[in-house]
Formats: C-alpha cells, structure tokens, sequence
C-alpha cells in the first residue's frame, strides 16, 4: 500500500551550547545527504556567526534572511517568506541565511507574549509544506533563539565531540528541552546525540563514547564520527563529505542519515 506524504515537514534542531563540537558540519552533511535520498530539504541558519549560510555560498543581497522573518512573525506583519530562501547550486540544497543583525533579535523574541514559540508560528506557515525535512543549525548558546528552536522542532540532534567535558553540554540542554517541551519525557524529543571528532585511537575518547551509552543508550547513534583533516578541509573549501566513496567521514555521516530515515516513521507519529 503507499503511503500519503505528511504534509508537516519534520524539523531537526542540530544544537548543543558547546561551541565547536561539529553543528554546522552535521548540519550540512546530513542535510545534503538527505537530499541524496531524493528528500526536499531546508536548512536554517540560526546563528549570527553565518557559517551554515557562507558555506552555501551566502553574500549580502539585501533580501530577508531569518532576522526578517522572526521580525515579521512577531510583528504579524507578514510578507513573502519565499523570498528568504535561497536555493545554493554548492550543495543543491534550499537554506534560509543569516547574517550579523541577527544578535540584535533576541529582544524582539523577548517581547514576544510566546516568546519560545516564535519558529513554531513561523515554520507552521503553508511555505514550508513543500519540504520534508526543516534542519536547524543552532547557535552555541542557550537562549532564545535556542529554545525557539527546541520547541518548534519534532526532534533535536546533539553532536557531541568525545571528551571530557561532553557531558556538561547534553544535560543543560536536556534540562532546556524539557522546559520548553513542557514535559518530562523529553526523550521523546531526542533524535539522538552524535559523537563527532572520534579519535578511536585513544583510550579517553572510547571512554566517553561507553559512558554516554551508558547513560543516554539506544539514543547514542550507532555511527561515531571520525577524528579527520578532510572535514576542516572540507570546511574551508565549502564541499560537504556526504556520499563521497573516498571520505571515511563522508561515509560516516551518510550511514547517520540511513539511521534518520529508518527512524522517519517514528518521528511522524
Ligand atoms: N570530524 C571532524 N574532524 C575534524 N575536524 C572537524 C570534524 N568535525 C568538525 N570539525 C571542525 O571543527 C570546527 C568546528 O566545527 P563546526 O563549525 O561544525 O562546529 P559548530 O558546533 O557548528 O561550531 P559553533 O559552536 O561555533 O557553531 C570546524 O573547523 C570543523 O571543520
Ligand atoms: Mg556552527
């Protein structure tokens, strides 16, 4: 029998507070990799650093980025939402840009009377119906740009780089989930955490990896990815790794999007 497509796209939030641990990296690779799986995909760029949006070729051109639309939906002054997505010939993938005004938003939200709930109000507009998945590339912090981002999202994927102070990070921001999830059971929340920059050569990182099995399980993903110069390659020249036969990380991350889509049907209830 077929089956109907959800017209809801599935929002992924890629965060975690810690700055570095591979974010932006995962975001690119498993959205491009998603897309190499005929999925309709579209990267956000809530960060007002701009890596997600420079690596997709992003250049000032004075149309809306995601400053915009925050503004227009909390102002309910609507205009195209259309015109904020551009469409990157680098990676054959839709994004939405964000560029430097964006650290000035965070009081926009905060005058918001659902000051969390202004990427559910956003992303729940007809536009975004055409894709099938809404990746979120978070900022390394946790505030409100973060939280919009927890609540509007079905599930969130946490990249956690294997060492030590990997733990700090995946609880505060479990703690956050719950809080604007408003609930307990937030694993219900959780895609899963993805241990990024594995050097399985020593003994400290395999470590960390059996720990945080120990304690989050079935939510750790079965691939880890690897500790390799072709990904801090890869993020000068702007080329993502997915897919590619010669990239042991390229092949890593693709074997994370197989694990994504086998869990689809879960995550669209
Ligand atoms: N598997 C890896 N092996 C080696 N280097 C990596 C790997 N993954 C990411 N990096 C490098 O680590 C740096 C940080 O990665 P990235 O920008 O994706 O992290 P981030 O979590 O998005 O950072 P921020 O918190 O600043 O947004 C980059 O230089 C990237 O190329
Ligand atoms: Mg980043």
């Amino acid at each position: 029998m077929k089956t109907k497509k959800p017209k809801k796209p599935i929002i992924i939030a890629i965060a975690n507070q810690k700055g570095g641990v591979a974010k932006t990296t995962t975001a690119i690779n498993i959205g491009v990799g998603l897309v190499m799986h005929n999925k309709k995909v579209l990267l956000v760029d809530t960060d007002n650093q701009s890596h997600l949006s420079r690596w997709l070729g992003y250049a000032q051109d004075g149309k809306p980025t995601i400053s915009e639309l925050i503004w227009q939906t909390v102002s309910k002054n609507k205009q195209l939402i259309s015109e904020a997505i551009r469409h990157s010939e680098i990676e054959n993938i839709d994004y939405i840009p964000s560029n430097f005004m964006l650290a000035g938003i965070i009081s926009i939200l905060g005058t918001d009377s659902d000051s969390t709930g202004v990427f559910s109000r956003l992303f729940a507009d007809e536009t975004f119906e055409d894709y099938d998945y809404i990746i979120i590339d978070c900022p390394p912090t946790l505030d409100l740009l973060v939280s919009n981002a927890l609540k509007a999202c079905d599930k969130v994927l946490i990249p956690v780089q294997s060492d030590y102070w990997a733990y700090e990070g995946v609880d505060q921001l479990l703690a956050t989930l719950q809080r604007v999830k408003q609930t307990t059971n937030v694993e219900k929340f959780v895609l899963g955490m993805l241990v990024t920059m594995f050097n399985n050569r020593t003994n400290s990182a395999k470590a960390i990896v059996e720990a945080l099995k120990d304690s989050y399980g079935n939510f750790v993903f079965d691939t880890a990815i690897s500790y390799r110069d072709e990904v801090k390659v890869a993020s000068i020249t702007h080329k993502s790794l997915v897919g590619r036969k010669s990239s042991v990380t390229g092949q890593q991350y693709m074997a994370v999007v197989d694990e994504i889509i086998s869990k689809e049907d879960n995550i669209n209830g």
